[in-house]
């Protein structure tokens, strides 16, 4: 993975998506899943109401659920209507959202015992040491498998998998995860290039988040939202683009010295990837991380599946 540093003076320039996540940004994507073109996460929610008891069978008695990238915790709300962990470990990059959601779960579940943790997940995850041995099941919805190349994604689901591992013969846990579908074309890029813009302001927030993080000086007026289909690599792509010439400074700080970028006007800055797979592909994948088997369910348009990989 690319420093901010690195990433902002590569050809092209790219910012990895953990950065569209700081407190603003967790509540445009909160309101990114309630406008009618974004598909995912009414989808995902409908195919795990759909088939809530076969997939409660699948994961059999959870000892601790791990939601991995977990929001504003709604879709473990959701599960624990058929699933009941004793324990549930909610992480995520956006560490004062988590907590803030995690105060409402405790309060409507106060027998399950909740930690969060505030990390990210493309480092070495530590979970807390006192979690015992009983079933873990790893939770990764909204399909944010899909923003990693496919190769970063098999590295992602090896880490997973050794995470519900079990030292000493224990029962071997799993992963529940969201995967979205390749589909028409149209259906996607409508999804990504919302009419009343809240998916642009998403991706122009997280310069403003760069400002904060690094004290640079990206102005949000010089800067328009792109969102395309990449059919070759079967991807969406999200860019953030320059509507006229601009130099950025930003100045030293820990561990980077100071500096500028020029962006000529057009001149693009790559700001997330969105996978769209096929499911005989994903299962593939699964195998290759080392899970043992899956199985999935899909939605009838088959847009959207949810997979069940054993450990
Ligand atoms: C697409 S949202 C999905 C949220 C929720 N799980 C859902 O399905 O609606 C991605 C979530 O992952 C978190 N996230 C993104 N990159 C992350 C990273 N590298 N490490 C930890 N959390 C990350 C974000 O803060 C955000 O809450």
């Amino acid at each position: 993975m690319l420093t901010l540093i690195e990433g902002l003076l590569s050809e092209p320039a790219r910012i990895e998506p953990k950065y569209f996540y700081d407190g603003v940004g967790s509540r445009l994507f909160e309101l990114i899943t309630l406008m009618p073109e974004y598909y995912p996460t009414r989808t995902e929610q409908s195919v795990m109401a759909v088939y809530r008891q076969e997939i409660a069978c699948a994961l059999g008695e959870v000892a601790t659920l791990v939601d991995l990238g977990a929001g504003n915790c709604q879709k473990a709300r959701d599960l624990f209507a058929s699933v009941r962990p004793k324990q549930y470990v909610a992480v995520d990059i956006s560490a004062e959202f988590l907590e803030s959601a995690l105060q409402e779960m405790r309060a409507s579940f106060p027998d399950i015992r909740m930690q969060s943790l505030a990390a990210d997940l493309t480092q070495v995850i530590d979970l807390p040491t006192d979690l015992g041995e009983g079933k873990k099941v790893c939770f990764y919805p909204g399909s944010s498998i899909g923003n990693f190349d496919p190769g970063q994604a098999i590295e992602l689901l090896k880490r997973m998998r050794q995470l519900v591992g079990q030292k000493g013969g224990g029962t071997p846990g799993g992963l529940l995860i969201g995967v979205d579908l390749v589909k028409e074309n149209s259906v996607l890029h409508a999804a990504y290039n919302d009419e009343l813009g809240i998916t642009a302001a998403f991706n122009r927030n997280m310069l403003t988040h760069i400002n904060s993080l690094l004290g640079s000086d990206f102005k949000l007026e010089d800067w328009g939202h792109d969102a395309f289909f990449n059919q070759a690599l079967s991807r969406i792509e999200m860019h953030l683009y320059a509507r006229r010439n601009v130099t950025v400074h930003w100045p030293s700080g820990p561990g980077w010295s100071a500096g500028e970028r020029f962006f000529a006007s057009g001149d693009s800055i790559h700001s997330e990837n969105s996978y769209k797979y096929q499911t005989e592909l994903f299962a593939e994948m699964l195998l290759q991380a080392g899970f043992s088997s899956s199985q999935f369910w899909t939605d009838p348009n088959q847009w959207f599946a949810v997979f069940y990989a054993r450990g």
